[in-house]
C-alpha cells in the first residue's frame, strides 16, 4: 500500500524540529536565555513553576522586537540575526537558525510580552494576536504546559525537582559565560540563584564554589587568532563525578569531543585516570575558523584546523598546571588546596616484574632509569649549612616526623612535605625527562599481521613518520592490512594479542584530533610504577643534607606540587595559622 507523497502541515514541521531541540524545559531556557543574550540584555530573569513543566518565563533588558516583527519571530525560519551564507560562515550570536521560538510555539503555549525603547508601551503576543500591555524595555517570553500538544514526550520527563536540577545547570553555564549580565533564577520550589554583575573569576568561584576558587589555577594562552582562559583546577581537587567542568567556544557551551580530549591530554600526567579534573574554559577563536552549524542543539563545533586547536588548548592547560614550584607561585598556593579526604586509595599499577626489568634495560643507555633513581642522593651531602630561608621557596629542612613527614621552615613558616609523595614525582619527571628523547622501539620476533579498516590503513599511510617516531615499524601489505615489524618496548610483550586494538586506537587518535597520545600514556604508566618503586620509602630517615637536597629539587621540578596520584606532596602553615592554632591575638 503506498501513500501519495504530501507536503508537511507547517505545525509538524515545527513539531519534528523542536523534537531535535527542545527535549525538556531546560531546553527552552537555553533557547530562551541566549535570545536574551542575543538582544544585548544586561539582566536576565528566569522563573520557573513546576520544573519548568507548568511555567517558564525568562524576561530580559533587551532590545525588545518591533511591534510588526513579533509574529515573524514566532513563525519558522525567520531570524534577523543573518541574511546569508557569508554571514552564517561568521555568525557570532547564539541564534540564526530561526527556529526557536517556532518549536516552542509548537509543543507548548507561548505568550511574548515586548518593548523597544521606541514604544510608548509594550506589545503582547497571545493566541496569534498583537494587543497593548504593560511592560518595561525589553522581552518576556512565557511558556505555559511544555509538552501538552505532544504526551508522548511529555512522558519521558523526569520529576519537576530533577526538571529544575537541568535548568539551573542551563542558568549557571549562560552565566558562567557572561558574568557581567545579572541572572536570577527563580524556582517554584527549591533554593533561587541571584548574581549580580561580576569579574569573570568571581563568577566561576560563586557557582564552582570555595574549594575550587582556593585550588585552582589561571589559564591564559593566545595563538593568532586564537585565545584561550578561564580557571583549572588543580589535580588535587579532581572529583568522581564530571560537575564543574566547562568549556565555551566563543562563548557557547560546547561539548566538543576534540576539547575533551585536549582537556584530558593536559591532565594526564598530573591526575589519576578515574578523577575527572574541574574546570572552565574559553575559547575565543575566529568565527570564520570554526562551523557551529553542525549539530541542532548548536552543542557540538567543527574547527577548520582541528589539530591546531587541540594542540594549543593542551599545551595551554599544561603550562598553566606545571609551572616549576617558584616563589611566587608557592605564595599563591593557599593551603586550602588539600582536600577533605585524599582521593580513594590507588591500586598500584600491576607490572609483572621480567617487564619492568626489560623496560629499565632500555633507559639504561637514555639516560639512565636507575641512574635517576639513584643518583638523587648520591649528590647531596653538599653545602647545606648555611641556606638563607628566603632564598628557597620551601625554605630549610629541620627534621622528620613518623618516617614519613618533612618539616622545613620558609619565609613564610611551616612547611609539611610528603617524602615519598615528592620523591615520587621527582623520579618520574626525570624518567619521562630521559625518555623523551628517544622512545625505544623492539623488533618482534615475527611480524604481526593485523586487518584494519581500508581508511585507517590510508590514514596510516599519511603518518608513516608519526608511528616511526613512536617506535613502531609498520608496513602496508594489503588496502586493509599492516605488519608491525617492531614496535615500542612499552607495547611490545602484547603487541601480538593487542596490535590490532592498539593500531585502530591510534590512527582514529590521528583522524579525529590529528595525533595520539596512546604510546606517550602506556609510558608514563609504566614510568609512574617505576618511580613509585625508585621513589624513597616511608620510613626511610634522612639526613638534614639530604631532605634540604629533596626540597631544592622540588623546587626544580615541574608541577612537584602533586604527586603523579594528584596527592599534594606537601602543605605550608603561614606563622599566622600557627598562631591562630595557639590562639593568640584573641
Ligand atoms: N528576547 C528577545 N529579544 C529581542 N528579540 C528577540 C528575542 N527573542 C527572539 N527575538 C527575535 O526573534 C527572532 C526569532 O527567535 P528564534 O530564537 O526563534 O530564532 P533565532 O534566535 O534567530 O535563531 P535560533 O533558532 O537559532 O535560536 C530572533 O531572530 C530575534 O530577532
Ligand atoms: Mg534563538
Amino acid at each position: 500500500m503506498t501513500r501519495p507523497i504530501r507536503a508537511l502541515p507547517d505545525t509538524l514541521i515545527s513539531q519534528i524540529a523542536a523534537g531535535e531541540v527542545i527535549e525538556r524545559p531546560a531546553s527552552v531556557v537555553k533557547e530562551l536565555v541566549e535570545n536574551a543574550i542575543d538582544a544585548g540584555a544586561t539582566q536576565v530573569r528566569v522563573r520557573i513553576e513546576a520544573g519548568g513543566i507548568k511555567r517558564i518565563a525568562v524576561t530580559d533588558d533587551g532590545s525588545g522586537i518591533p511591534k510588526d516583527e513579533i509574529a515573524l519571530a514566532l513563525a519558522r525560519h525567520a531570524t534577523s540575526k543573518i541574511v546569508s551564507l557569508e554571514e552564517l560562515e561568521s555568525v557570532r550570536s547564539f541564534g540564526f537558525r530561526g527556529e526557536a521560538l517556532a518549536s516552542i510555539a509548537s509543543v507548548a503555549q507561548v505568550v511574548l510580552t515586548t518593548r523597544t525603547g521606541d514604544d510608548a508601551h509594550a506589545w503582547k503576543f497571545e493566541d496569534g494576536r498583537v494587543s497593548p500591555a504593560a511592560g518595561n524595555r525589553g522581552t518576556t517570553v512565557e511558556v505555559r504546559e511544555l509538552f501538552f500538544k505532544t504526551p508522548a514526550r511529555r512522558k519521558f520527563l523526569k520529576s519537576a525537582a530533577t526538571e529544575a536540577a537541568h535548568v539551573r545547570a542551563e542558568v549557571v553555564r549562560a552565566a558562567l559565560a557572561y558574568p557581567t549580565v545579572r541572572f536570577s533564577y527563580e524556582p517554584d520550589a527549591g533554593a533561587p540563584l541571584s548574581l549580580a554583575p561580576q569579574e569573570m573569576s568571581e563568577r566561576i568561584a560563586a557557582l564552582y564554589g570555595k574549594e575550587f576558587a582556593g585550588a585552582s589555577v589561571n589559564v591564559f594562552a593566545e595563538q593568532g587568532s586564537m585565545r584561550v582562559y578561564g580557571l583549572a583546577g588543580l589535580p588535587t581537587i579532581g572529583k568522581t563525578r564530571t560537575d564543574n567542568q566547562a568549556f565555551y567556544v566563543n562563548a557557547r557551551f560546547v561539548r566538543d569531543r576534540l576539547l575533551m580530549h585536549a582537556v584530558k591530554d593536559a591532565y594526564a600526567d598530573v591526575l589519576h585516570h578515574s578523577l575527572a579534573p574541574q574546570y572552565c574554559l574559553f575559547l575565543d577563536i575566529d568565527p570564520s575558523r570554526v562551523d557551529v552549524n553542525v549539530h541542532p542543539k548548536k552543542a557540538e563545533v567543527r574547527f577548520r584546523d582541528a589539530q591546531a586547536v587541540h594542540r594549543f588548548v593542551s599545551a595551554a592547560l599544561k603550562q598553566a598546571l606545571s609551572p616549576a614550584l617558584a616563589g611566587k607561585d608557592l605564595a599563591e598556593r593557599e593551603t586550602a588546596q588539600v582536600p577533605e579526604a585524599f582521593p580513594p586509595a590507588f591500586e598500584k599499577e600491576k607490572v609483572k616484574p621480567a617487564a619492568l626489568s626489560r623496560y629499565l634495560d632500555f633507559y639504561a643507555d637514555a639516560g639512565g632509569a636507575q641512574a635517576a633513581i639513584g643518583e638523587l642522593f648520591g649528590k647531596t651531602e653538599a653545602d647545606s649549612d648555611k641556606e638563607p630561608l628566603s632564598g628557597f621557596a620551601l625554605g630549610r629542612a629541620l627534621g622528620q616526623v613518623g618516617g614519613v613527614f618533612i618539616l622545613a621552615e620558609n619565609a613564610k613558616g611551616l612547611v609539611i612535605v610528603d617524602m615519598h609523595a615528592a620523591h615520587e614525582r621527582i623520579v618520574y619527571e626525570r624518567l619521562k625527562r630521559a625518555v623523551d628523547s628517544k622512545v625505544p622501539s623492539q623488533v618482534l620476533v615475527m611480524p604481526v599481521l593485523v586487518s584494519l579498516e581500508a581508511v585507517l590503513v590510508e590514514t596510516f599511510a599519511q603518518n608513516r613518520e608519526t608511528f616511526a617516531r613512536l617506535g613502531f615499524a609498520v608496513r602496508t601489505v594489503s588496502e586493509t592490512q599492516l605488519a608491525i615489524d617492531a614496535a615500542p618496548a612499552v607495547l611490545a610483550s602484547d603487541i601480538a594479542r593487542t596490535g590490532e586494538e592498539v593500531l585502530a586506537r591510534m590512527l582514529e587518535d590521528i583522524q579525529n584530533f590529528g595525533s595520539t597520545t596512546l604510546v606517550e600514556e602506556k609510558t608514563n604508566r609504566l614510568l609512574a610504577t617505576m618511580a613509585c618503586h625508585g621513589a624513597v620509602r616511608a620510613h626511610r630517615y634522612l639526613t638534614l643534607a639530604e631532605m634540604d637536597a629533596l626540597l631544592r629539587e622540588m623546587e626544580a621540578t615541574e608541577r612537584s606540587g602533586e604527586c603523579n596520584h594528584g596527592r599534594p606532596t606537601f602543605v605550608e602553615l603561614g606563622l599566622e595559622e600557627l598562631g591562630r592554632l595557639f590562639m593568640r591575638g584573641r
